[in-house]
């Protein structure tokens, strides 16, 4: 029995709730108004609390007794439950055994796919194919919807430039272009044009903010940062997320400014709600509200609750201090009742854009389980993505390999498949991976012409296999050796303090390519490595990340050359931790290292300033020439333009993508500038012989940034303009803008 009022009051929340730009608050629907006119303060405070089924934990505590707090009305969300029946079995709770039948929103960590898994968001990134992020979403979006769930604890928009921090794996990279266009495709993807159709789930934007800037990359450590740094960098891809029409926000566990973002009023109300117009409902990470005791700025976990909510924080996670404290601090004024039905008519909005008032079952369909996931359209995709996530680092010929040439293959991570699947795999199974790189590669080359040595393990100083692989590797014409990292060596609570690759296996490389034979290495692993050691011993480097339940068949399509690589960095490689933080947008400084033998110029004694593998750097089999740049005008004005042309050329013997790039430098600013910022870019692909003339326009929107009077826009003055296939190899051009 439907206990609410009929469609007619859902178009209004749906009309606004997921249009274009967000808008201010927007206001409640009269079915919305009434219910929260009956609900009695524990009702509404259970609407605030979001607690874990015990099916996966995902932080450090968990609660006995979810069931009987849906039950007494307490709680309102569930995490980490799936499955139609039994997200049914606990709908059915909430809706037929508690007084108003509110339904219960179900959410999960599907973040690069729910049953069929994508590479990992790093990896998904090297693709620069927007389309394909977007459409990875919407198959997640679908798999999951269809399994229960309404609400997704993804885009992940955390910019990162460090590689010790395990969840640089779950984000787009150092980029706030590449980053901000991401976070919105993956937003579309999930939240598609309407949010209470059942193939489309809530987007959440997390972990606000600017969580991937941890000091010492030691994971949930202190952030700091300026202003001016802050939004330049770090904030533009949730806000990009924010203009596509997410409806949620996840706060970050770090502190910012002193202040965990937890109860922090500048980034949950001022910038998210004031500036950006957000209006969905804000969740707190993970016990985030408890910890802030531990953070040193709430002297218990009541006053915590308070500070949460009044800083902004509609919904607590795990935390359970609105659960044990809320009640009484409205009583009592501590929290005004003002303050509490605005996170209660926020999240009651949600859960009616999602149409769970019509209908709360409508996420719950067996039928639509069975034939929605991992089905051959959506293992094909997550093929040709995980192809496209791959970045060929380097390659002196070795590859592509030669079908019925004998091959040796070597390393643990070769014959893994639970490896491919990487940190926070939703419900990936391992059972569900056809095969492993090892499987493929014997798939394409034939079994007979593949010899395996395990040679030694992704972690651990065994080096008893070293002689089986040495053989094996005398035996075959080329070795592919798969090395990297344990895929739990990222993700949450994963960080490291030496990002070279683990154990013995650069030991057994160097060993195997003293043979003389030509070796190619194939990465498994989360985060940028320090290769200086492999890129002197391997001739080919394919870094192929964790590439999802389709990666082996996707390494070998590349090994083999049936797709030719055309992924690029989304995140600078450095030669060593000592060059970190090494990023493309990097100052010019006042004595930049422009005389090898100068003194007292910005340098190492020891290494190069340039990183290994700078950002947008990704190879092909096929080579690229670019024309010099052509400009429409030497110099535009005020909300004119001048567009850049460059005429890309396919000068090698196969097809292949390039993803071309535009920087940017303002020569002098009332602030200093970075040497180059990514401001857009392009995927062409082209035949051998093929040209393509690839145009970006440039207008006062791609020259704004934070001033030194923190306002956003341009300034007048010089600019250079670089274009090419990675941030280390472009053209150059000069071009003035004048108000
Ligand atoms: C974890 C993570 C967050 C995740 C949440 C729920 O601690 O920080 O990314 O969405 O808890 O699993």
């Amino acid at each position: 029995m439907n206990k609410f009022l009929p469609l007619a009051a859902i178009s209004l929340v749906l009309a606004v709730s997921c249009a274009g730009p967000a808008r201010k608050e927007v206001r409640s629907s009269d079915r919305v108004e009434s219910l929260l006119s009956k609900m009695t303060l524990d009702e509404k405070v259970g609407q605030l609390v979001l607690f874990t089924s015990d099916w996966s934990v995902t932080g450090p505590s968990m609660r006995q007794g979810y069931i009987d707090d849906i039950r007494a009305g307490r709680c309102g969300n569930i995490f980490n439950a799936y499955t139609a029946e039994y997200t049914r079995k606990l709908q059915e709770i909430a809706v037929n055994e508690t007084r108003l039948g509110i339904p219960l929103l179900f959410g999960y960590d599907v973040i690069h796919g729910f049953r069929t898994v994508f590479p990992i968001n790093l990896g998904i990134s090297a693709s620069w194919d927007i389309d394909a992020v977007e459409e990875s979403a919407r198959i997640a979006a679908r798999e999951a919807a269809a399994a229960g769930l309404h609400w997704t604890f993804s885009p992940m928009c955390d910019i990162c430039v460090e590689p010790r921090w395990g969840r640089v794996s779950e984000g787009a990279g150092e980029d706030p272009l590449l980053g901000s266009r991401i976070s919105a495709a993956m937003t579309r993807g999930y939240q598609g044009g309407d949010l209470s159709d059942p193939s489309t789930v809530l987007a959440c934007i997390k972990h606000y903010a600017a969580y991937g800037a941890p000091q010492a990359g030691r994971d949930y450590n202190t952030v700091d940062m300026s202003e001016r740094w802050l939004r330049e960098f770090y904030l533009p891809p949730y806000k990009a997320a924010v203009d596509a029409g997410a409806l949620s926000v996840m706060a970050s566990f770090n502190e910012l400014d002193g202040v965990p973002a937890t109860a922090n009023y500048h980034l949950m109300q001022e910038i998210l709600r004031d500036e950006w117009g957000f209006q969905g409902f804000v969740v707190t990470d993970y016990t985030g509200i408890n910890e802030m005791v531990c953070h040193g700025y709430a002297a218990d976990e009541a006053d915590a609750g308070r500070l949460a909510i009044n800083a902004g924080i509609d919904m607590d996670m795990q935390s359970a201090a609105f659960f044990n404290y809320l009640k009484e601090q409205v009583e009592s004024g501590a929290v005004s009742r003002k303050t509490l039905d605005r996170a209660v008519r926020r999240v009651l909005n949600v859960k009616e854009a999602l149409g769970l008032f019509d209908d709360p079952f409508r996420y719950c369909s067996e039928e639509r389980e069975a034939s929605e996931t991992l089905t051959d359209a959506n293992k094909a995709f997550a093929r040709k993505l995980a192809s496209e996530s791959m970045v060929l680092l380097k390659n002196d010929g070795v590859l592509p390999l030669v079908k019925g040439e004998k091959v040796a293959v070597i390393g643990s991570l070769a014959a893994s498949r639970d490896d491919l699947l990487g940190t926070w795999r939703a419900a990936g199974e391992v059972d569900k991976v056809p095969a492993s790189i090892l499987d493929a590669i014997r798939e394409y080359n034939g079994a007979a012409n593949v010899v395996y040595a395990e040679g030694c393990k992704e972690q651990g100083d065994d080096r008893s296999g070293f002689a089986a692989a040495l053989a094996a590797a005398k035996r075959a014409k080329k070795v592919v050796m798969v090395i990297g990292e344990n895929c739990h060596w990222s993700g949450e609570a994963a960080s490291r303090s030496d990002i070279r690759i683990p154990g013995v296996q650069s030991e057994l490389l160097e060993k195997i390519a003293a043979t003389g034979k030509p070796v190619a290495v194939v990465l498994l692993n989360g985060r940028p490595l320090d290769l200086s050691a492999e890129s002197e011993t391997a001739g080919a480097i394919l870094e192929a990340w964790y590439p999802g339940t389709m990666g082996g068949y996707a390494a070998a399509d590349v090994l083999y050359g049936e797709y030719n690589p055309s992924g690029k960095l989304s995140i600078t490689f450095p030669r060593n931790l000592g060059q970190v933080p090494v990023y493309h947008y990097a100052k010019n400084t006042g004595r930049p290292y422009v005389h090898p033998e100068a003194k007292y110029e910005s340098r190492y004694l020891d290494v190069p300033n340039e990183p290994l593998y700078a950002f947008g750097h990704g190879l092909s089999y096929t080579s690229f020439d670019y024309s010099d740049i052509t400009l429409s005008r030497p110099i535009f004005a005020e909300n004119g333009s001048l567009t850049a042309s460059v005429t890309v050329t396919n000068t090698g013997a196969v097809a292949g993508t390039e993803t071309v790039q535009l920087y940017i430098r303002d020569l002098v600013g009332s602030v200093t500038r970075p040497v180059k910022q990514l401001k857009d870019f392009a995927r062409v692909t082209l035949g051998p012989g093929a040209s393509e003339t690839v145009t970006f326009t440039i207008g006062r929107e791609t020259l704004s940034f934070w001033r030194q009077d923190m306002t956003f826009g341009p300034e007048p003055g010089d600019f250079k303009l670089f274009i090419g296939g990675a941030s280390d190899a472009v053209k150059e051009a000069e071009f003035d803008y004048a108000e």
